[in-house]
């Protein structure tokens, strides 16, 4: 049947018309908001290129993480800025470092709220790369098990989900036996598994402060052009016992978050990363374009691929916007 008979705009006549014939829901509790916590008290240092964002210490992080609650939205997930820097990412792993510190917190004064640990050494190196540099390289092997260690130290203080963002081969497989062998077999992994060599970072290495400082991540991270290698690091996560897989940065990724869940059987998380963020805030302060409305879009848009869950710093600004899920 074709037109008179279809009329499409039939369903798009009213509010209540509309929001029947909505296809995509977007619900706080599908959002979790990055934190960056660092030492100190009562600290709040405000993040220059991400506006509305600031590196915490854990007084703050908790406050935070209350008021991330009250709105339902669905988890947090911590980033740590260290006392000190060194070649090997000391803080990463220790036991008393400042994520470990912060989820113990967090846990004890909101334990209903996920709380997701990034793990990666970037924040923690001197030099700013993702695992240890052996003549100018990242060692892969030399990083897994200081990647596995930090996984083992955040689970112990409290973290619900292990989430590797370093993109060293065989990085899940290392973190589940070690999990396994510390009696956290119950703590699952989302893998950052499709995670590309993005210019959409630069804000956030400003707020954890961990830019690298020779060459790039152009060796590890993935190559924006391709996207058949994106299924075969989902493939390879999932056979390493990886709980859930992330497809980061975003927007520019819509695709791939597609082709992931299409092909796969586990949740899809997607990590609007900062740059997207930076973006929309940036036009909005312009007045270029309507924040609000561009962000609902941009976020509606990546569950609409088929995210799951949406890593995203609109969490506690959009959560008030959405109607409530039921917990
Ligand atoms: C750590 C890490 C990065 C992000 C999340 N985890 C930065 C990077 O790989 O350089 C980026 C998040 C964002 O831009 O919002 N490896």
């Amino acid at each position: 049947m074709t037109f008179p008979a279809t009329r499409m705009r039939r369903l798009r006549a009213t509010p209540a018309l509309r929001a029947l014939a909505r296809e995509t829901a977007l619900l706080p509790a599908d959002l979790v908001a990055p934190l960056f916590v660092t030492h100190g008290e009562a600290a709040r240092r405000p993040i220059a290129s991400m506006p509305g964002h600031a590196q915490l210490s854990v007084d703050e992080a908790v406050r935070e993480a209350e008021a991330l609650a009250a709105l339902g939205v669905g988890g947090v997930i911590l980033f740590g800025i260290p006392k000190t820097k060194d070649a090997v990412g000391s803080e990463g792993y220790a036991e008393d470092g400042i994520v470990p510190r912060a989820l113990r917190a967090i846990k004890r004064s909101v334990p209903e709220l996920l709380l997701w640990a990034d793990v990666c050494l970037c924040e923690y190196t001197d030099h700013g790369h993702c695992g240890v540099v052996v003549n100018g390289r990242v060692d892969n092997d030399r990083t897994l098990p200081l990647l596995a260690r930090a996984s083992v130290a955040y689970a112990q203080a409290g973290a619900d989900l292990i989430a590797p963002s370093d993109m060293m081969d065989g990085r899940v497989g290392a973190i589940r036996r070690a999990l396994d062998e510390s009696g956290n077999a119950d703590t699952p992994i989302v893998a950052y598994s499709a995670k590309y060599a993005s210019a959409f970072y630069g804000p956030f290495r400003e707020a954890a402060e961990s830019a690298p400082q020779f060459g790039d991540r152009r060796a590890y991270q993935m190559d924006p052009a391709n996207a058949n290698e994106a299924l075969r690091e989902v493939a390879l996560d999932v056979e390493e016992g990886a709980d859930m897989v992330m497809v980061k940065p975003a927007l520019p990724y819509l695709d791939v978050i597609r082709r992931v869940k299409d092909r796969f059987q586990v949740p899809v998380a997607a990590y609007n990363v900062s740059g997207e963020y930076a973006m929309i805030r940036a036009a909005a302060e312009r007045g270029w374009l309507d924040g609000e409305r561009a962000a609902l879009e941009a976020l509606t848009a990546i569950r609409r691929a088929g995210a799951d869950v949406i890593l995203t710093y609109f969490a506690k600004d959009v959560a008030p916007l959405l109607s409530r899920s039921e917990r």
